[in-house]
């Protein structure tokens, strides 16, 4: 999987692609994520990406033609299975969003900035609006590196143990039952016996019933789905 990452602030995202899991599936050959300066593509001498708004409201507008000049010269190259501009008025991300995107062969994430961009790029150019959440971030980097985090260990091979992925928290709209490890008594602090047992079957039991209780309790919302 591709994913071209289209930013003012490419250093805002790079760091998170530079670590651990992300790296890892980057030199796997499972996914590349590449990062484009928007600047880059400006036309104007001064590299400018931003311009003041018609109608005169307050704050700066993302100009049309740098965003066009990018997301054309990649399009070239390839085709884009989903071209996505994180805003805080799109659909709201989640574990289903993320599993589909994670199918996909190559997606474009364009990140807003300032008040928002031209209008025209949104009907013209973007397939897909994603929120990571109702609340307002200073740009749409974070969201992107979230989004791209949460679709690349999706990938098969991503992430170590196979099975992970599938048992996490949201899968199946259940939250994953609480997990220990060793010793399995600190300082009185005892693991749940079955889970010492060896006893396949009553394990995954155990497991089923402590997610539908954590579910019901903290995210009931989800078992009304
Ligand atoms: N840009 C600013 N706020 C955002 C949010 N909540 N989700 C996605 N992009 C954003």
């Amino acid at each position: 999987m591709r994913i071209d990452i289209i930013t003012v602030l490419p250093e805002m995202i790079q760091g998170s692609f530079e670590t651990s899991i992300l790296n890892r599936a980057q030199k796997k050959g499972l996914a590349e994520v590449h990062l484009h300066q928007l600047r880059d593509y400006s036309n104007d001498k001064w590299k400018r990406v931003d311009d003041y708004p018609f109608g005169g409201e307050a704050g700066m507008v993302m100009k049309v033609e740098p965003i066009d000049n990018v997301i054309t010269a990649l399009k070239k190259e390839r085709t884009y299975d989903e071209v996505i501009y994180t805003s805080p008025d799109g659909e709201t991300f989640n574990q289903a969003i993320a599993n589909e995107l994670s199918l996909y062969k190559n997606i474009i994430i364009l990140c807003g900035h300032y008040k928002g961009i031209d209008y025209r790029i949104r009907e013209h150019l973007i397939t897909r609006e994603i929120s990571i959440g109702d609340y307002v971030l200073t740009g749409g980097e974070l969201a992107a590196a979230v989004i791209a985090d949460a679709v690349v260990r999706l990938i098969p091979g991503a992430i170590g143990d196979a099975e992970s992925a599938l048992s996490d928290t949201f899968q199946d709209d259940l939250l994953a039952p609480p997990v220990y490890t060793r010793p399995a008594d600190y300082k009185g602090w005892k693991v749940p016996e079955i889970l010492l047992s060896g006893h396949e079957a009553k394990i995954n039991q155990w497991k089923m019933e402590q997610s539908l209780e954590r579910t019901q309790r903290l995210r009931p919302d989800l078992l009304k789905k």
